[in-house]
């Protein structure tokens, strides 16, 4: 096997032993199967992000949420690990990035090449509709970034994310966490408006959200709240609703990701605030943040 098809397959098995399937790859026969991984086989299949994060969630048994709590695939790998699957002989634990991380990441990237790279956009067919490419605004050294769903009549006007109605309510949002909207990074899944505020379809999430990929890689906050179920299926590559997973922790390439609801739906639902403003304070617990005082 040559140098470069040696290093595939061992960044293959990292990301394997990185979701703690290494004694499956050292046995594929049923009979031998570890029983945890057999009932996982049957459940509901997750893809693979969320696989990570429930794995990360069942590493969460006493919740650590502290400021300073880092929480990467090192230290799922390195989880205590349950007897079946002691019992069988695993590859040794590799602190590099996954394949997933390694393979999408772009060296050297910075927002300003994103910007560049996105030029004058034709990929899909948003771009007949827009005013400006809403590319996204704030601090790129944030701790913390949300990540909208696409621009909105006003936004599109002024090529800025959030700066509409439920912009201004997202802006609340933010100072009440204690925080000036330039401490953070807004974005959106989409740059440019879909027509008549429809939702981004499947073509236009997948040729757009490329670059909300490379932004975050770029940012490398500690926190990613999803704003809305756009923002958090697509981070997440799941189909189920914001509600089965909203204020819940997951990793997302090594920042952790938690879904809220989307300000645009709390203008609509007001009662639906007391649950937004529990998931912002799990997320002011880790950035180490006081709420603003009145
Ligand atoms: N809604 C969004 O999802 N994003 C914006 O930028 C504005 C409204």
């Amino acid at each position: 096997m040559d140098a470069a098809d040696r290093a595939r397959v061992e960044a293959w098995l990292r990301y394997g032993d990185d979701l703690g399937l290494g004694p499956y790859y050292r046995s594929r026969s049923a009979q031998e199967r570890p029983a945890e991984l057999e009932s996982s086989v049957q459940a509901e299949p997750l893809p693979r992000t969320m696989a990570a994060a429930a794995a990360l969630r069942a590493s969460f048994s006493s919740p650590d949420l502290s400021p300073k709590t880092s929480v990467g695939r090192s230290q799922l790998a390195a989880a205590p690990q349950k007897p079946a699957q002691a019992a069988a002989s695993v590859l040794p634990i590799v602190t590099g990035p996954s394949l997933f991380e390694a393979a999408d990441r772009i060296e050297n990237d910075t927002l300003e090449r994103i910007r560049a790279d996105i030029g004058d956009c034709t990929r899909c067919k948003l771009h007949k509709g827009r005013t400006n490419i809403v590319f996204g605004v704030g601090s790129m050294k944030a701790e913390l970034v949300f990540v909208g769903e696409g621009p909105g009549h006003d936004e599109d006007l002024k090529g800025e994310p959030f700066v509409g109605r439920a912009g201004k309510l997202l802006t609340q949002m933010i100072e009440s966490m204690g925080l000036r909207r330039q401490d953070v990074y807004i974005c959106n899944v989409v740059k440019c408006r879909p027509p008549e505020n429809r939702l981004p379809e499947k073509d236009e999430i997948t040729t757009c959200s490329l670059f909300l990929f490379r932004q975050i890689d770029v940012i490398r906050p500690k926190v990613i709240c999803c704003l809305g179920s756009c923002a958090s299926q697509t981070l997440l590559q799941t189909t189920q609703g914001i509600s089965r997973f909203r204020g819940e922790w997951f990793d997302f390439r090594g920042s952790k990701l938690i879904a809220t609801y989307h300000p645009a739906y709390l203008l609509r639902n007001p009662n639906a605030k007391g649950e937004v403003w529990k998931d912002l304070q799990k997320v002011m617990s880790v950035l180490g943040l006081q709420p603003k005082r009145k």
